[in-house]
């Protein structure tokens, strides 16, 4: 295979599948209705929204844009547009922490994508069947105590993305999302149908929509401009890798409202399918991250269907969670077959392997390895917060900087086929809004 020819989306609905797949992972399927809740429903939508189409989208545009001029991975691509707008190359910088970003997150991404297969064939085995709150507990905390279970699950989910991504763009994430997109919207639907019959509907839907603005704080706002950012996988190098793999002629501003549209309808989806089943069994809503595995477990163990319901819920779980995985790869992997001598596949094989044995380090944290490593926090945590507090932030800001303030001002506009108020529009979000939004949500999670 000659590698001088850089692959190409084979067209824009693969794209904004392999985009979908990308932003919809637990963050809308656990995260988002979540926070819905508890933060004034509708009152809480709309100031998301706000957030999504100010921040979020720029940003997302912004990163394919660069992609897709640089028509490389993110290190080579940021320097190369930097270059041919005559600014230093320490702009590779934020391409290089996308990919090292991409990396850490797809080490200990792994690890839950294992909990997800784990509990997926938990739930064909009647695992959860009559068991009573301690069982579930049991089952969950036992899971975390064993690190050969947890080796075995995270080492299968990463086999799974190594196998996809090495095959390539087109066949390999394409013929991925072209599956697992179609099969996680019918097993959406097919949990929000159940929810219907719930009888606890209309209290889902009063949860997830009703506006409650006394609820709205500085807090919630903050909340929701973090959230815009992680649910759309910015600030990792992943949408300047997709981006890469784009052709002159897609509209990047109309493809990135379709891929937020999607992403937010089926977080409120995942609302509606979770928030009944949680009514009508009297579960705690607050539960937080364990509301997943250890709540809903216990209410698909106790209810009539609860078997094949469970396990559509998992590997509805499951299917966001691969989706998501690959597109972490990705921009690891594009980096490495390009600046080395190995082919894809071999790319694909030492970047896994390498996430891989981090990972375990990651899963040990939950049981032998469990001493605080750095600031009192154990491998996973240290993983997690390192990433999402400073890595993604830093870097989506750098992107939207550069863009707003290094690239010139028509190139951009003609890239985008901008003028006129939407234009200007443009420019005060990516001088102004975007890059002042982040950098607040960056200050005050510190
Ligand atoms: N966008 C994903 C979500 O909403 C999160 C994610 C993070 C995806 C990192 C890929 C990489 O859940
Ligand atoms: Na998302």
């Amino acid at each position: 295979m000659s590698k001088t020819t850089h692959a190409q989306w084979s067209s824009r609905f693969s794209f904004i599948l392999a985009a979908t797949g990308s932003a919809v992972g637990l963050g809308n399927i656990w995260k988002f209705p979540y926070m819905v809740g508890e933060s004034g429903g509708a009152a809480f939508v709309l100031v998301y929204l706000l957030c999504i189409g100010l921040i979020g989208l720029p940003i997302l545009v912004t990163e394919w844009m660069i992609g897709r001029r640089g028509q490389s991975n993110p290190v080579n691509a940021m320097a190369s547009v930097a270059a041919k707008a005559g600014q230093p190359k320490v702009w590779a910088l934020v391409g290089v922490a996308g990919v090292i970003g991409a990396f850490l997150i797809l080490s200990f991404y792994s690890v839950i994508g294992g909990w997800s297969l784990y509990y997926t064939l938990g739930s064909v085995t009647g695992d959860f069947s009559g068991q009573d709150a301690d069982g579930i507990g049991a089952l969950f905390s036992g899971m975390l105590a064993s690190p050969g279970l947890l080796l075995l699950w995270h080492s299968i989910f990463m086999l799974l993305v190594i196998g996809i991504v090495a095959r390539g763009v087109t066949k390999g994430l394409e013929g991925a999302v072209n599956v697992l997109m179609p099969a996680l919207a019918l097993l959406l639907v097919v949990l929000v149908g159940y929810g219907m019959t719930t009888g606890h509907f209309g209290e889902a839907l009063n949860y997830l929509f009703n506006p409650d603005w006394s609820a709205l704080n500085g807090e919630v706002v903050l909340a929701a401009l973090g959230h815009a950012f992680f649910t759309l996988s910015l600030g990792m190098g992943i949408m300047i890798a997709y981006g890469s793999y784009l052709g002159e002629k897609v509209d990047l501003i109309k493809t990135a409202r379709t891929v937020v549209i999607m992403d937010t309808v089926i977080a409120l989806g995942a609302g509606l399918a979770i928030f009944p089943i949680v009514f009508a069994n009297q579960l705690d809503l607050a539960s937080g991250p364990s509301l997943i595995f250890v709540t809903l477990p216990l209410a698909f163990g106790n209810m009539g269907g609860g078997l094949i319901l469970g396990l559509m819920f998992f590997l509805l779980l499951t299917f966001a969670a691969l989706t998501s995985a690959i597109s972490l790869l990705e921009p690891v992997v594009e980096f490495v077959e390009e600046r080395t001598p190995l082919s894809r596949s071999a790319s694909a094989v030492v970047s896994g392997i390498g996430a891989w044995a981090l990972g375990i380090a990651a899963l040990l944290s939950f049981n032998v390895w469990s001493d605080p490593v750095l600031f009192g926090l154990g491998v996973f945590d240290l993983l997690d917060k390192l990433t999402s507090k400073f890595m993604l932030p830093l870097t989506g800001l750098g992107a939207i900087l550069f863009a707003g303030w290094f690239l010139n001002r028509e190139g951009v506009a003609e890239d985008l086929g901008l003028s006129g108020g939407k234009e200007v529009l443009w420019v005060a979000l990516t001088r102004f809004v975007a890059p002042i939004g982040v950098a607040v949500v960056f200050i005050s999670s510190l």
